[in-house]
Formats: structure tokens, C-alpha cells, sequence
């Protein structure tokens, strides 16, 4: 019989990305992909251990389908991602009735590991090595992952894809689980990248989302040659089909002259720049061990405003980091106020067992400051945000269209004429009244409203078909 398998993501991108090549290997083996964790012979769970809230939210969500267990003695549940690579035997511990728990680096042996749990050989696990377990290649060896599968259909859209161009990070931010969880940077060979972007282009994909930790400290060595970001985004603009070129997220450092001429000078490529600054302080950008001052992150921050006036630049905060005086939090305030940032994500400090930051400092800011320090900056960005938007009012901007909006998916879902949702080049969410047809075009839509995260607006030319002439 065929077996069914459902997976819950969640995370960053990264982990849509591993969900979908997962269930593209679980396919080639057989599996059919079910909507409900109660219609499933396997459940699969991909998780995130970047801050600790997310992990429990997992451990919650999997007590709930024990519950599905019960009735269902045979169903398998997996835990992979990141918290499967960071928690390794504890998850076991603390959730008995999980049967498989698969790191990041290792999703390749799901299709096997499930075949084995059904023979009988009882509890699998695959995990990567840790940092010191071994060499720096050794290690970086058991991080690989399986790119070139791909599902269009576990995509959000048909016609927008991540492509995953770097593995791991090396940066080591104190406060920061990554570099354990998903291993040593590396950069995938550009060959294997442009013939994944040429397969999606054919697969009907208009738009691919590069990813890396640092994906513009993006390099591969081979034969006395190095590839850059740089050359990998020429290499990549060539591709038929594909339309947009957008990458995240951005290591502040690398952010090159060289790099953002090319982000000009390449149509496809959006002026769209996640560029994190963590923190406005350099008292705490130092323990935080990112490698910039803030005089250095406004370098390249006008290097940006100059070479690309455009561009949208958006990032991340932490607020309540070990030692964040109220003096350090207001000069982050301060670099939202100059920087006028598309948006921002922030985050309050969460301690990560394994990191530098848990072993070397002080978790001293008080749970009530953090929360007031992330309220009182997300009121800043939002004001922003919307200013920013406010300036879009009357113009004309290009949307690739995604599909009905949240709004119009929640009211009648058998109606023609709903409210549709896209985004810009420098990626603003667009909503405007349109036909489900509409999705996946790249149409001009006319600004007359803004909030702090959307643009309202309507379609500049008459689209002929949907008056039904
Ligand atoms: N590689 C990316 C981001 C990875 S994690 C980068 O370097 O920018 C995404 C975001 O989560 C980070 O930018 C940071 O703002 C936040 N984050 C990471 N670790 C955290 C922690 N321990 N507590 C709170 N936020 C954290
Ligand atoms: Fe984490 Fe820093 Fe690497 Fe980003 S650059 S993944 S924040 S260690
Ligand atoms: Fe989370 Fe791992 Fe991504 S910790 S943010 S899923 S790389």
C-alpha cells in the first residue's frame, strides 16, 4: 500500500526548501503527500532551534499528534531540521514516541530510515558531525544536502523557487546556533546551481530566491578558479525564463562595491537587499562577535544608497542581548531612524545552549525590558515603513502575481474577480482587485494607498479576456 506522508515546516526558508526536496525523494519512493497529520502513515516535523520559543512550539505541536497516535499505533513521526541536528538523543528523551529524528545535513537517508523503522529495526537517527568532530572536510561532507530534486508542487507558488547556492555558515555570531546546526560554509559548485535554475525555468518558475546563511559571501574554488556572487548573478541572468533573481540573506561585510554595480547592471536582479545590522551598538555588535561597527555597517549602507538610490534595504534586530543597555538599545532606534529600513525582524535574545554567548555571558536583560524594547522598535520601523510605502503613492510598479490574497483565500473561494496579492521588484507586498488567472504574471499595477506593509493598488492596463469580450 502506499504509504502517506504529512510535514509541517518550520523556520526560514531553508527548510521550505529541504521540506520540498524531501517530499520530491518521498515521491520518487512511492509516497503520497497527505493535508491532514491524521490521514498520515508519517508524519514528518521540520524544525527550527534558532530561538528557544520555536522549539517549543514543536515539542507542543508533537505532543498533539502522540494524541493521533493512539488511534493509529503504526503511524511514524520524524523530527528533522535543525532542532534534530542541535537535540539529537534528547528528543527522544523528551518526546518517546518520536521513531526518527533526521539533521539537516542527512535528509537524504529519510526514504531509507523510514523503510527500516517499518522492517522493525526500531528508533533511527542520522545526525551530521559536529564542528570539532572531525577535519573541517570531513565534517563539511556529512553537512551535504541533495539539491538538484525538486517538487513544484510543495512550492508556494508554481512560478517562484529557492535555490539553495551556499550550505553552513562560518561567521559564528556569539548568539547564534547555526554554524552547529547546519554545519561549515560551503558554496555549491555554479555549474549544479545554473542547471537547477535552467530545470526550474523549464518547471514553469519565473522568479528564484537565492539562499545562503551569508549568500553574498557566496565562493567556489575549483581548478584555480573562484566564483563570486558576483559572477554566479551574471552566470545566472542568463537562464531563460527566469525573470527575477532575489537573495538573502546578506552578510554586512561582503556587501561589495563589485557586487552592487552588478545588482544594477543586471535587469533581472532585484533591488531588494536584506542586509541584517543585529544591533545599532557597537558595544554590543562586539559581543554579539558580527565584525562591523556601526560606522562600518553605514559604509556600505551609503555605498548601497549610492550605486542603487532604489533599493529597498530591509533587516534584522535582536533586542535584550546580554549586556543591552537602554543607552545601546536607543542607538538602534537611532540606525532604524537613519536607515528608514523597507522592514525589519526583531527579535528578543533567546539563549542558545552551545553557543559562545550561553557559555561566555550574561542573559541580564529582564524578559519585560526585552519585550518593551521590541514593541518600541517595531512601532519605529512600522512608522517607517509606511512613510517609505507612503512615497510609492502614484507610481507604477512591476508585480509578479502570486495569487489571491489572504483576504480574498478566507472569503469565496469560487469566485473569479477576487483580491489578488504580489510583489515588487524591491519586494512590497501589492494587493489589488483582479482574476485568479492573473497569477504568475508579471503585470503594472497603479499605487493609490499604502499601509505599513502593503500597497493597494489597480491594474494600470484592462486585461481584455477578464471583461469577457
Ligand atoms: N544568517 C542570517 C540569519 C540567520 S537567523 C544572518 O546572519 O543574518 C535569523 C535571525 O534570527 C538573525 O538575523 C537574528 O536576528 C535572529 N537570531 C538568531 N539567533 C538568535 C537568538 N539566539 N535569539 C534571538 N534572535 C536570534
Ligand atoms: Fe547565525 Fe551569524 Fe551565521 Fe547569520 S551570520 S547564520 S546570525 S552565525
Ligand atoms: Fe531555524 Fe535552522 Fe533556519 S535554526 S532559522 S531552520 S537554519
Amino acid at each position: 500500500m502506499t504509504q502517506r506522508v504529512y510535514i509541517k515546516t518550520v523556520g526560514c526558508q531553508m527548510n521550505v526548501l529541504d521540506s520540498e526536496m524531501v517530499i520530491a525523494d518521498l515521491k520518487r519512493h512511492g509516497y503520497t503527500v497527505v493535508d491532514r497529520h491524521e490521514d498520515a502513515d508519517c508524519v514528518l516535523y521540520n524544525t527550527c532551534s534558532v530561538r528557544e520559543h520555536a522549539e517549543e512550539k514543536v515539542y507542543s505541536a508533537l505532543g498533539k499528534i502522540r494524541e493521533s497516535k493512539k488511534d493509529h499505533p503504526d503511524k511514524l513521526i520524524g523530527v528533522m531540521g535543525c532542532m534534530a541536528q542541535k537535540d539529537q538523543e534528547i528528543i527522544f528523551k523528551r518526546a518517546p514516541y518520536v521513531d526518527m529524528v533526521v539533521g539537516p545535513g542527512q535528509l537524504h537517508t529519510i526514504p531509507d530510515l523510514l523503510t527500516k523503522l517499518r522492517n522493525g529495526e526500531g528508533r533511527q537517527m542520522a545526525i551530521s558531525l559536529g564542528r570539532k568532530d572531525d577535519k573541517q572536510a570531513v565534517v563539511a561532507r556529512s553537512h551535504e544536502t541533495f539539491d538538484p530534486l525538486r517538487d513544484p508542487t510543495m512550492r508556494p507558488t508554481p512560478f517562484q523557487a529557492y535555490l539553495r547556492i551556499q550550505i553552513g555558515c562560518d561567521k559564528f555570531c556569539t548568539y547564534c546556533v547555526v554554524p552547529n546546526t547546519r554545519g561549515p560554509e560551503q558554496g555549491r559548485p555554479p555549474q549544479q546551481i545554473v542547471s537547477e535554475a535552467r530545470v526550474l525555468a523549464e518547471q514553469g518558475c519565473r522568479e528564484i530566491t537565492l539562499l545562503g546563511q551569508t549568500v553574498n559571501s557566496y565562493k567556489f574554488s575549483a581548478d584555480g578558479e573562484t566564483t563570486d556572487m558576483t559572477s554566479l548573478l551574471e552566470m545566472l541572468h542568463e537562464v531563460d525564463g527566469i525573470e527575477r533573481i532575489k537573495f538573502v540573506t546578506n552578510y554586512p561585510k561582503d556587501m561589495t562595491e563589485r557586487l552592487l554595480v552588478a545588482v544594477r547592471d543586471l535587469p533581472k536582479v532585484s533591488p531588494y537587499l536584506h542586509v541584517p545590522a543585529q544591533s545599532g551598538s557597537d558595544d554590543v555588535l562586539k559581543r554579539m562577535k558580527r565584525g562591523y561597527t556601526i560606522a562600518a555597517y553605514m559604509e556600505m549602507f551609503e555605498r548601497i544608497e549610492r550605486i542603487l538610490p532604489e533599493a529597498a534595504v530591509s533587516s534584522d534586530f535582536i533586542v535584550g542581548f546580554c549586556g543591552e543597555t537602554d543607552e545601546d538599545f536607543e542607538k538602534s532606534v537611532a540606525l532604524v531612524e537613519r536607515c528608514r529600513f523597507k522592514n525589519s525582524f526583531i527579535f528578543q535574545y533567546s539563549v542558545r545552549p552551545g553557543t559562545k554567548a550561553a557559555e561566555r555571558l550574561e542573559d541580564d536583560v529582564p524578559r519585560e525590558v526585552k519585550a518593551e524594547r521590541n514593541h518600541r522598535l517595531l512601532e519605529v520601523q512600522n512608522r517607517i515603513a509606511k512613510e517609505e510605502n507612503a512615497k510609492m503613492i502614484g507610481r507604477e510598479v512591476q508585480v509578479l502575481v502570486e495569487g489571491p490574497s489572504k483576504k480574498a483565500a478566507d472569503a469565496d473561494a469560487d469566485s473569479p474577480a477576487v483580491q489578488m496579492t504580489g510583489r515588487t521588484p524591491c519586494d512590497r507586498i501589492v494587493v489589488f482587485d483582479g482574476n485568479r488567472r492573473q497569477a504568475g504574471q508579471l503585470l503594472d499595477i497603479h499605487v493609490d494607498d499604502v499601509s505599513s506593509h502593503t500597497l493597494i493598488g489597480r491594474v494600470k492596463t484592462v486585461d481584455v479576456v477578464s471583461i469577457g469580450l
